[in-house]
Formats: C-alpha cells, sequence, structure tokens
C-alpha cells in the first residue's frame, strides 16, 4: 500500500498525551504524519519522519483530527426562516416548531431528503468535519421514520432513531398511544437502519417515565441510548442518561449539582451545543462547571432548521470558547476526541498509529485560531479515510 507523509505541520494536536507534550490534545511541534491506506501509521517530529512513497507539504500549517459532530438533524426538509425572524424579533423558542418540519418533511420524496442530507455533509465537510451522527425525528410515522433512517444509513454508520422528537400530531389527545406505537411498530421498522435511540426529554415533548420507556425498548432491540437532555429546562432527562449508561447527555443546558455529579461519575459524556443556544438566543452551558467537576464534554453542531442551522463545528469552538468558559485546548478537544467518546469510538478523534486518517489542515500555525479568528474559513483540506478532499487551488 502507498504511504503519504504530510510533512512541516506547524503544531499537530493528536489528542494523545503519550504522542505529544503530555498535555490532553499531545501536541507536536514541527510535526509530521505518515499515511497508509485510510489509516494513520506514525506520527512525530518532521526531521525523524520514515521514508514514504509520497509527501505533501504542510508549509507551516497547523494539523487537527477531523471534527467528530456527534449531534445533528439532517433528514428533514424546508426550512423556518419565518420562525428565526420572529424569535429574533422576541418570540421563545418552544418544541412545537418541529411540527412544521415534520409537514414539510412528509411531503418530500425519497431523493429531495437524500440530496437534502448530501448538500449539508458537502457543507460540513468543508469545514472540517469527518465523522457526523445523524437522527430521524422529522417523520414520526412508522414509514417517515423507517425512510428518513434508511436514507441517513446510506451516508453515515452513526445513525440514531428519534422517533420520540415530539408526539407525533396524529397522537395530539393519545401520548400514551404515541408512545406504544414509537416502542413497538416504529422500533422495529427502524431498529435495522440504526445504532442509537434518542429521546427529547422535556416540556412539551417527553417527560421521564415516556422517554424510559422509548430507550429501554429500544435497548432491547440493541440501540444505545442517547438522550436530548436538560436544553429548555431543569428535568430528569440527564440522570436518566446516566442510569440507562447512554453515550451521551445532549443540550445540559440546566443542570443541578447532582446532575453534574452524576455525568462526572459515568461514561455519560455531556455533549453541549452552543448554535442551539445562539439560535435561540437562549443561556448558554455552562461548560466551565461541567468541566471542573470532571464530567467529559463533546461540542456539537445540533444541525437543524429550528434550532440551529449551521454545520460549522469551528463556529461551535468559538462560541464555546468565547460564551462557554472553555479553553481553545478544551473546545478543540471537545469537538473531536470529545465527540467521539460520545459515539463510543476510539478510531477517530486522534491522530495517531491505527487511527482513521482524518485530518484537518488548517491556514493557520495553531488550533487556537478557530476562536481567535471567529468566522474565517480557515479550513485548508481535508483528509476523510486517507483521501484528500478539498485542497484549495491556492498552495
Ligand atoms: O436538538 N431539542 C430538540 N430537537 C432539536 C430542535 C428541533 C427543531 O426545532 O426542529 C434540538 O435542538
Ligand atoms: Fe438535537
Amino acid at each position: 500500500m502507498t504511504t503519504t507523509a504530510i510533512t512541516h505541520i506547524a503544531a499537530l494536536v493528536t489528542n494523545d498525551p503519550s504522542l505529544g507534550d503530555n498535555s490532553p490534545l499531545g501536541l507536536i511541534q514541527d510535526a509530521a504524519v505518515v499515511i497508509e491506506g485510510d489509516r494513520v501509521v506514525w506520527t512525530g517530529e518532521s526531521s525523524k519522519a520514515p521514508a514514504t512513497d509520497n509527501a505533501v507539504d504542510a508549509a507551516g500549517r497547523a494539523v487537527i483530527p477531523g471534527f467528530v459532530d456527534s449531534h445533528s438533524h439532517l433528514l428533514f426538509a424546508g426550512d423556518r426562516t419565518q420562525e428565526f425572524n420572529a424569535r429574533m424579533s422576541g418570540r421563545a423558542y418552544t418544541a412545537g416548531g418541529i411540527r412544521t418540519t415534520v409537514a414539510a418533511t412528509r411531503a418530500a420524496t425519497d431523493e429531495e431528503l437524500s440530496a437534502n442530507v448530501a448538500r449539508y455533509l458537502a457543507e460540513a465537510l468543508r469545514q472540517g468535519t469527518t465523522t457526523f451522527e445523524t437522527k430521524s425525528g422529522y417523520g414520526l410515522t412508522v414509514q417517515d421514520e423507517a425512510r428518513a433512517l434508511r436514507i441517513a444509513a446510506r451516508h453515515t454508520d452513526e445513525v440514531t432513531f428519534l422517533g420520540a422528537h415530539i408526539v407525533s400530531p396524529d397522537y395530539a389527545d393519545d401520548p400514551a398511544g404515541y408512545v406504544d406505537l414509537v416502542t413497538g411498530p416504529m422500533l422495529d421498522a427502524c431498529a435495522p437502519y440504526a445504532r442509537w435511540i434518542d429521546v427529547f426529554c422535556e416540556k412539551g415533548a417527553f417527560d421521564g417515565d415516556q422517554a424510559r420507556a422509548v430507550l429501554t425498548a429500544g435497548r432491547a432491540k440493541g440501540l444505545h441510548p442517547r438522550v436530548h437532555a436538560n436544553q429548555l429546562g431543569h428535568g430528569p432527562g440527564v440522570q436518566l442518561a446516566v442510569e440507562l449508561d447512554a453515550a451521551s447527555a445532549d443540550h445540559c443546558t440546566h443542570l443541578t449539582d447532582a446532575d453534574i455529579d452524576a455525568l462526572a461519575q459515568s461514561a455519560t459524556v455531556a455533549t453541549l451545543l452552543p448554535g442551539a443556544e445562539f439560535s435561540t438566543r437562549a443561556t448558554w452551558p455552562d461548560a466551565r462547571r461541567i468541566l471542573d467537576a470532571g464530567a467529559t464534554v463533546a461540542l456539537s453542531t445540533d444541525c437543524n432548521p429550528g434550532s440551529s442551522f449551521t454545520s460549522s463545528m469551528p463556529f461551535c469552538i468559538a462560541l464555546a470558547v468565547r460564551d462557554m468558559g472553555m479553553t481553545p485546548d478544551e473546545a478543540l478537544w471537545s469537538a473531536t476526541a470529545g465527540g467521539a467518546a460520545a459515539l463510543r469510538r476510539t478510531d477517530i478523534g486522534r491522530i495517531g498509529p491505527g487511527a482513521r486518517a482524518d485530518l484537518v489542515v488548517l491556514d493557520a500555525p495553531s488550533h487556537v485560531h478557530l476562536a481567535y479568528r471567529p468566522g474565517v474559513p480557515l479550513v485548508h483540506e481535508v483528509w476523510r479515510r486517507g483521501e484528500r478532499t478539498g485542497a484549495r487551488k491556492h498552495g
């Protein structure tokens, strides 16, 4: 197999303390990475790089692991421009807006849904995302949820069944009947396409008992839980996530000390989604408090047409640093290794021997520029599974 070295990397983030400066980012200055097929086989100082078939000169740029976006909702049609516009004029965000997207999604063809996913994925890849998770949740019938997941599974292995996003409008008077549908025929139809099961545990969506019923039914069918928890207010979501060993509790905007303790003592990752607070003008989650307690934090986009219509991990990093108390190092770690932890993956989110060759070359000498230069397109090129994509023409 051909080997390729990327050389003259000003600062390489490996996310492996033992490979670099012993910090969590495992930084190596003046570094090289050697790729063979779709894997990384060597990292270290440029001067010590082994001989390879090909070499690519990074010319003093920084290299980081590809972003792992562990939370998105890309199976939708239409948009909610008017709702956003009204919100920016003072109207509050509620879970009810989801119904608008449900109607548009049901009316869309398979081709339209698939083209939509492909479009947002391409957008994300250009901004450095090499792995993404995505969910159903805008179909809310057996057929519409199953087709969303069937389409999603063509684009990623990290597929999540979110039939319990809100109670379907068809069951407005019978929420218990909807939970029976989700945990019965809908789960049966959806489980073959999904790895994960999720529920929106929130006032206006599903309460703790309903959420528990959904997640335990999913687990019995081989799906692993993750939970939309404590986004709009305090509630049982985080504690439930920890109790059921969910891979992540997502949002975590309103946390009690007990919620934070529970996260810190568990393997459940707190996935923070600053795009949602930005786009709904909501209170920021206190990342500092969660990190200081010792919990693992992931950063993700939550890309969806209602609460967070961004596919940009660099944007989320900038917000997390500016407004959520994270350091640039912590934010970078959370957007890469943290996302991998939230998907319980060890092959991504790091750059070291055996890892998938997913990496981003930045038009900057350091990863700190992602927060320092907000809104600037700093992604020079992206390597995904060892293949170079999106190299810019200018050098
Ligand atoms: O994660 N919180 C629930 N679901 C999405 C919002 C979906 C929508 O508004 O369409 C979220 O923010
Ligand atoms: Fe979400």
